[in-house]
């Protein structure tokens, strides 16, 4: 596997082929977690680690590049598990080595380990550290993803180390774009964005207008690969997904109890499909979260249908509604719909969680009355054919 940036910049991080969760993310292609040794001429910096687990590969991939007590610096851009959590461990086999990183993140780090060993170096924005005819420099990028959240540029090299900016969960052993499965590459970079950094998506676009005053040959992100030869292409997207840019797509998900509502889901679809436009009909049943939201990003409308239970809405649409809600996607045209028994209260509750998403509700909630009849299919078909005009209008 080559590991080689430019000469003396090595990945020296881990791929978890089997990792399929997440923190609720449904990671289907794994993940990597990547960390970076930069030579100087007379300094050495590893920036950031690993999960904790893995901090053993992490150690022999430094060693077999360096003694370990040659290691000056352990820079921490980020302080989530998932790159600090190998840090104590690194931190007592390095036992030269200065944690550089911003306030926000020492006091995190502090929160999360015995740190009263540690020797510092606090970074603010712009500051530099001299390798020795190499340069770090720190750019603080709050809340992408935690508030301490910071990036590190190598500019003799024109490479920045992006942390969780423009990463993705995809476990492989080409390290470089240009050697990976493109494809691949971008769907899970737009999986990552739905499900980590949607939420994010301001203070991101600021962070990244912010980088893009810097001259930019390699952008080496925290996860997946390493952005070489297509930086442009991901960039485009992320431009696209900041806004969660609509399509002419048309998301209908629901779940059913005895099959009224996905008849109801179905004549949604059908009146969509009238128009020239995509349309995707998902059961909960089949869809995790992390592929809906995906899906729910770049459409431009959805609708939603779920049975009464136990007077309220089915447990899997109020988990998905939750992690939906939670990650905020812009813009979208939306209702609900829904079957009931004896007393209508699902399809009512899904439709205060559009309205907590700010969606544009294009109709009143559809409900009927154990079994849809022709009277009340015509009406999904209608409302369908409402979520196509919403996506047929995207320029
Ligand atoms: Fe990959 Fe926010 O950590």
């Amino acid at each position: 596997m080559n590991t080689e940036l430019v000469k003396g910049v090595n990945w020296v991080g881990y791929v978890d082929w089997p990792v399929r969760d997440f923190h609720g993310y449904q990671t289907k292609r794994g993940s990597s977690y990547n960390a970076y040794l930069v030579k100087g001429e007379t300094k050495i910096a590893l920036i950031d680690t690993v999960k904790a687990p893995y901090v053993e590969t992490l150690k022999a991939h430094v060693a077999a590049l360096c003694a370990l007590d040659q290691v000056d610096y352990i820079v921490c851009n980020h302080a989530e598990p998932d790159h600090a959590g190998g840090l104590p461990a690194m931190v007592a086999a390095c036992p030269n080595a200065v944690v550089v990183c911003n306030a926000k993140c020492k006091d995190a780090l502090e929160h999360h380990f015995d740190t009263s060993s540690w020797k510092w170096q606090v970074v603010k924005e712009g500051e530099t550290l001299d390798l020795g005819g190499r340069t770090l420099q720190f750019f603080d990028t709050v809340m992408c993803h935690w508030p301490e959240s910071m990036v590190t540029y190598l500019p003799e090299e024109e490479l920045l180390f992006s942390m969780d900016i423009f990463g993705q969960h995809y476990a492989t052993y080409c390290r470089f774009d240009d050697e990976a499965d493109l494809n691949e590459v971008m769907q899970e970079a737009k999986t990552y964005y739905a499900n980590i950094v949607l939420l994010y998506a301001k203070p991101v676009a600021a962070a990244a207008k912010k980088l893009l005053g810097l001259k930019l040959k390699m952008v080496a992100p925290s996860h997946g690969v390493i952005w070489r030869s297509h930086f442009d292409k991901i960039l485009a997207a992320y431009l696209d997904w900041h806004v969660s840019k609509p399509t002419k797509k048309v998301i209908v998900f629901y779940s059913t109890m005895w099959q009224s509502t996905r008849l109801m889901a179905e004549a949604v679809a059908e009146g969509a499909l009238e128009s020239d436009v995509t349309v995707k009909l998902f059961d909960l049943k089949a869809v995790g979260d992390t592929e809906l939201i995906t899906e729910l990003m770049d459409c431009a409308s959805f609708a939603v249908g779920t049975p009464t239970l136990n007077q309220s809405l089915m447990p899997r649409v109020a988990a998905a509604l939750t992690y939906i809600r939670g990650l905020k996607p812009a813009g979208k045209k939306a209702f609900s719909f829904g079957s009931y028994g004896w007393a209508s209260k699902g399809a009512e509750e899904a439709q205060e969680y559009l309205k907590a998403m700010n969606c544009e509700l294009i109709s009143a909630p559809i409900i009927c009355r154990f079994v849809p009849d022709e009277a009340t299919i015509e009406k999904c078909r209608e409302a369908g054919r409402a979520l196509a005009a919403a996506a047929l209008a995207v320029e």
